[in-house]
């Protein structure tokens, strides 16, 4: 995937953006609150999902304006594809000259990969964030994990609507039992396909963290399972006696997690900021590996703001070693692109390109 042109109207505080020519490595440098994370938000749009910053469409405008226009060109497959979206109250789009029923339609012939500040939640923060990660990452490779993820949680739902009561009545166990059948076997390929995903991830998560932390550090990966060794039909049964007290069901995927460990150490528990920073980095260049492998092509990189908290050799890894994949960074130090040995530099001030 590779953009050619991008232009955009009344976008944010982007009045009048057209950049007609872009390299592999592309840094949009500038000062605090000049439009650079503008810029990505506008080119992530293009992918048909809502921006990044789960903005509402109509905060996109440019204030007292009521209409954004985005443009794009881009290179999928050796075809060049040309898109539009239009901003009033919602968006819509236009692929190839045909409107689209709705942006979301974009969905799957315009990838990008975006990293941003928030991404640092998937170390630092609860199992939730990083169930959302996998189940987001998988159901865009295949569909079919969606629908397996929504009968089981339609399952789970039921379960913790009468597992109270077994308190009192006995005979519910008739209903749990047909309940958590279907918890097992909807649960047991929802964490087979996660696994097999992880394994995927495997095959490059290592590397890529390795080049990152200049073979200094060794990442290892590990999905968790709540129902620990037994399996999960076992693990709900023996639940029971816990989750009456609860009302919820406390095994199963919906409880599942991913470790991280830095050289044997949790990175959750114990990584420095910088450390973590590079797991979720090194978790987002992953998955465009792995898109790759399964679409033949890598996504666009959008990565905002990454440099800030990572040491010069860090930098230089992201800024020299990331080969093969369009990417665009944005930082506030012009020191930190004094490392960039290829690529092109735009200057961003008070929403234009200097
Ligand atoms: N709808 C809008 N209309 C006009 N201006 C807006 C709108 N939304 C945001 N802005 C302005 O855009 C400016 C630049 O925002 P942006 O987040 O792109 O900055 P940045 O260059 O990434 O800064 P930083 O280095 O701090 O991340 C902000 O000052 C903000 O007030
Ligand atoms: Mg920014």
């Amino acid at each position: 995937m590779k953009i050619n042109c991008f232009s955009c109207r009344n976008f944010r505080n982007l009045q009048n953006i057209e950049i007609s020519s872009f390299d592999e490595m592309n840094v949009i440098c500038g000062e605090n609150a000049q439009g650079k994370t503008n810029l990505l938000e506008g080119i992530w749009l293009f992918t048909g999902i809502k921006s990044f910053r789960g903005a509402k469409d109509s905060a996109l405008l440019k204030f007292g304006c009521e209409k954004a226009e985005l443009n794009i060109l881009f290179t999928a497959e050796g075809i060049e594809n040309d898109a539009q979206i239009e901003i009033k109250e919602h968006r819509s789009a236009v692929f190839n000259g045909n409107k689209l029923k709705t942006p979301s339609q974009l969905a799957g012939k315009f990838n990008a990969t975006v990293f941003s500040p928030n991404d640092l939640g998937l170390v630092r923060d609860g199992p939730a964030v990083r169930r959302r990660f996998l189940d987001i990452a998988i159901g865009q490779l295949y569909p079919n994990y969606i629908s397996a993820l929504k009968n089981y949680m339609r399952a789970v739902t039921q379960r913790n609507q009468i597992i109270k009561d077994y308190r009192y009545d006995g005979t519910l166990s008739v209903m749990l039992d047909i309940f958590e059948d279907e918890i097992a076997s909807n649960g047991k390929k929802i964490a087979d396909i996660r696994k097999k995903y992880i394994d995927r991830l495997g095959e490059f998560l290592p590397k890529v963290y390795e080049g990152l932390s200049s073979g200094k550090e060794i990442l290892e990966t590990e999905y968790i399972s709540s129902a620990g060794e037994e399996n999960l039909r076992q693990a709900l049964l023996t639940a029971r006696k816990t989750d009456m007290y609860t009302g919820n069901t406390s095994v199963g995927p919906h409880r599942d997690d991913i470790e991280f460990k830095i050289n044997g150490i949790s990175a959750r528990s114990f990584g420095s900021q910088g450390q973590k920073r590079s797991v979720a980095l090194a978790l987002k260049l992953a998955e465009a590996e792995v898109i790759n492998k399964v679409n033949g092509e890598y996504p666009v990189f959008l990565l905002d703001d990454v440099m800030s908290e990572l040491d010069p050799e860090r930098q230089n890894y992201i800024l020299n070693h990331i080969k093969g994949i369009q990417s665009f960074i944005t930082c506030c130090d012009p020191s930190n692109v004094e490392r960039l040995k290829s690529g092109k530099i735009f200057e961003m001030k008070k929403g234009r390109i200097m």
